[in-house]
Parts: structure tokens; C-alpha cells; sequence
């Protein structure tokens, strides 16, 4: 039987939180990349519209999650959290129906400090009487943020929230934003669905390997129901090249971060909508054996992360990565992938069977971009 020895093996100390949800990574659509402060209600009905009918929902981008600037304020009676009456003149029950009504899941954005990052009423001290409002309106997840704090931990600040979520009947993702400050992957397995691991992403080159270098010793803390999270895609967004983009969204589904779209998806180009519907790079996002790419070579400019898959026959997805701004040739040995013999190759990207290799396989890979390969074994396939 063929046996794939990854040094990446799953390593997973802590129990995930136990509400079974993210058993895959979540895709979705988030506004903040896009739109920043500037949301509201038609925006929403919209984008739920689009991801239905661009068919991202069927290609699994189901989540369709505010960021902040939802809340106005918190009433000082009932100390309920209040709705801005401008952006959101229908109330979010209403909008929450919606979403549904389009067969997709709601996220909201809270804080777990006396504010939001933009100065909105944030959750601290009011977890219960918020998770509860949550799950009134039929919530199905939370991004929870870290700013305007009272200077605790954030291991002191995230479980009261988890807790209160825990205690709704219905099941609420719970995702964490505290920028990787204390290692939460250390810690965050039991109390989270997610973390973040890094400050926020930016529409530049830049910005992503910045991020994408902060990922390479936490694949081993990842894993079904528990996932790092590098932040969302900045795909579609205009300020990197077709390739730049393509590598982002290659990178991140083998990473097996939540793909949360941040682009306006009423009004994506054909290159945009071919890098996110790509089903074979979704497939490696959402594989189930859910194991996080590792860095398994970088000489360089040039890398390769690698991640064993199971679904559609069991293999190795590499992903080779030229930072360089001229085409590099990059080779990975099969040693470095736990694979032996000879192997199919088949690039996910174009879709196509590149035919066998023995020991290693080589590609000339152009400046800023990445080839994402299946190994497979050649006797395991007949
Ligand atoms: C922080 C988070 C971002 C976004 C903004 C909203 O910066 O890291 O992802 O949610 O706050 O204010």
C-alpha cells in the first residue's frame, strides 16, 4: 500500500470546538476588503443575488458575512445591540431572511473590546446579551475582532464570547481576529473555528507574501473544525496582475485558509471568476483529509508547499511558487514530498494531465507565479 510520509503530519494537541461546524474550511464573501465602513443593506441583497447567480454559491462560497459598521450603537436600557438604522433600514432579521431565502448562510462582526476598530458599540462585557441576539436573528457566524480593548489578554477576552455562542441552540462558526498577536493557534483549538494568524492583508504583492511568510510553521495546528486563518483574498480588487492573484488564491486554498472573497462580485471580469471558481483548486481547499500545506522547499525566491490530499484518488498537491520577477525553473524531489516510484502529473490550474515523473518533477515557473501539480502514483491509479 502506498504510504505518504509528510513531515507535516497533523499534530493535533487540543480538541476543536466542539460545535461541528468547519469541518472544511468556510468560503464566503466578506465586504471589508472592497468596501470598508461603506455597507449597507442594497449592498448585501446584491452580493446574496450575485453569489447565487454568478454560481459561487454553487461552487461553495456560501457564507455571506458583514465586517464592521453594522452596529450604531447599544441601547442604554436594554443594553441590546443596535442595528444602523441608515445602512440597514430593514432591520438585520430581515436581511438575515434574506440571505437564507438564497439558500446561503449570515455572518456578522463583533469585537471583543469597548469598540469596534471603526469606533462601533463592540461586545466586551456583553457576550451573552449579544450571542443571544445573534442567535435570535438566525445568525451562522462570527468574525470577532481586537480592537479598543481593556488591555487584557486576548486569552482572556475571546472564550467569554465562544461560551455565550455555545450556550444558543443554534450552532455559530466562531471566527477570531486577534492578528495572530498571542499565537492563538496554541491556544484558540478549543474556544474557535478559526484565527487569524497576521495583521491585515492589503491589496498589494507585498502585502500577500509578507503574510503568505508567517504561514510556514502552522500547518501542523490546523485541521477539520480548526483552522488558521491568513485573512481574505484580496482576488478581483485590481491593485495585483492576473498571476499575482491566481498564486494568492492557489496559496491559500492549499493553506486550507477560509476562502472569504473581498471583491465586488456583481462586477468581477472573466479572470477573476475563472481564478475563484477554479473546482479543482477548491477541491484542495476542501479536501477532507484537511491538512494545511507545509513549506517543503524555498531555495531563494523559489518555493514549493506541499499538502496531502484524499479526495478525487489520494495524492500530493504541490504548489510551486516564484517570487522573483523573472521565470524561474523550480524542482521538487519526491523525497521532499514522501512520495516515491513514478507519478501522474496533473496541473490543477489548466485542468490538464502533464504526464509521468520519476524522483522529481521540474517546471519553468514565470516571475510571480504558481503552478499548483496532483502527484499521484502511477500503480496506486490502475
Ligand atoms: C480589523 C480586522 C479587519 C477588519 C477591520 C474592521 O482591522 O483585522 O479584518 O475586520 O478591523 O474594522
Amino acid at each position: 500500500m502506498q504510504k505518504y510520509f509528510f513531515i507535516c503530519v497533523i499534530l493535533i494537541t487540543l480538541n476543536a470546538l466542539d460545535n461541528g461546524l468547519g469541518r472544511k474550511p468556510p468560503m464566503g464573501w466578506n465586504p471589508w476588503n472592497k468596501y470598508g465602513c461603506n455597507i449597507n443593506e442594497e449592498i448585501v441583497r446584491q452580493t446574496a443575488d450575485a453569489l447565487v447567480s454568478t454560481g459561487l454559491a454553487a461552487a461553495g462560497y456560501i457564507y455571506l458575512n458583514l465586517d464592521d459598521c453594522w452596529q450604531s450603537d447599544r441601547d442604554p436600557v436594554t443594553k441590546r445591540i443596535i442595528v444602523d438604522p441608515i445602512r440597514f433600514p430593514s432591520g438585520m432579521p430581515s436581511l438575515v431572511q434574506y440571505v437564507h431565502s438564497k439558500g446561503l448562510k449570515f455572518g456578522l462582526y463583533s469585537d471583543a473590546g469597548m469598540q469596534t476598530c471603526e469606533g462601533k458599540p463592540g461586545s466586551l462585557g456583553y457576550e451573552d446579551i449579544d450571542a443571544q441576539t445573534y442567535a435570535e436573528w438566525d445568525i451562522d457566524y462570527l468574525k470577532y475582532d481586537n480592537c479598543h480593548t481593556d488591555g487584557t489578554s486576548p486569552k482572556v477576552r475571546y472564550p467569554p464570547m465562544s461560551a455565550a455562542l455555545m450556550k444558543q441552540s443554534k450552532k455559530i462558526y466562531f471566527s477570531m481576529c486577534e492578528w495572530g498577536l498571542e499565537k492563538p493557534w496554541l491556544w484558540a483549538p478549543p474556544i474557535a473555528n478559526s484565527w487569524r494568524t497576521t495583521g491585515d492583508i492589503s491589496d498589494h504583492w507585498y502585502s500577500f507574501i509578507a503574510i503568505l511568510e508567517e504561514q510556514a510553521h502552522l500547518a501542523q495546528y490546523a485541521g477539520p473544525g480548526q483552522w488558521n486563518d491568513p485573512d481574505m483574498l484580496e482576488v478581483g480588487n485590481g491593485g495585483m496582475k492576473t498571476h499575482e492573484y491566481q498564486a494568492h488564491f492557489a496559496l491559500w486554498a492549499i493553506l486550507k485558509a477560509p476562502l472569504l472573497i473581498g471583491c465586488d462580485i456583481t462586477n468581477m471580469s472573466q479572470e477573476t471568476k475563472k481564478i475563484l471558481m477554479n473546482p479543482e483548486v477548491i477541491a484542495v481547499n476542501q479536501d477532507s483529509l484537511g491538512i494545511q500545506a507545509s513549506r517543503v522547499k524555498k531555495v531563494l525566491t523559489s518555493e514549493v508547499w506541499a499538502a496531502e490530499v484524499a479526495d478525487n484518488g489520494p495524492g500530493v498537491v504541490a504548489v510551486l511558487f516564484n517570487q522573483a520577477s523573472l521565470t524561474e525553473s523550480i524542482t521538487i524531489e519526491f523525497d521532499k514530498l514522501g512520495i516515491s516510484g513514478t507519478q501522474s502529473v496533473r496541473d490543477l490550474i489548466n485542468q490538464v494531465e502533464l504526464g509521468q515523473a520519476t524522483t522529481s518533477y521540474t517546471c519553468q515557473v514565470p516571475a510571480h507565479s504558481a503552478v499548483m501539480v496532483k502527484f499521484r502514483d502511477v500503480h496506486t491509479d490502475q
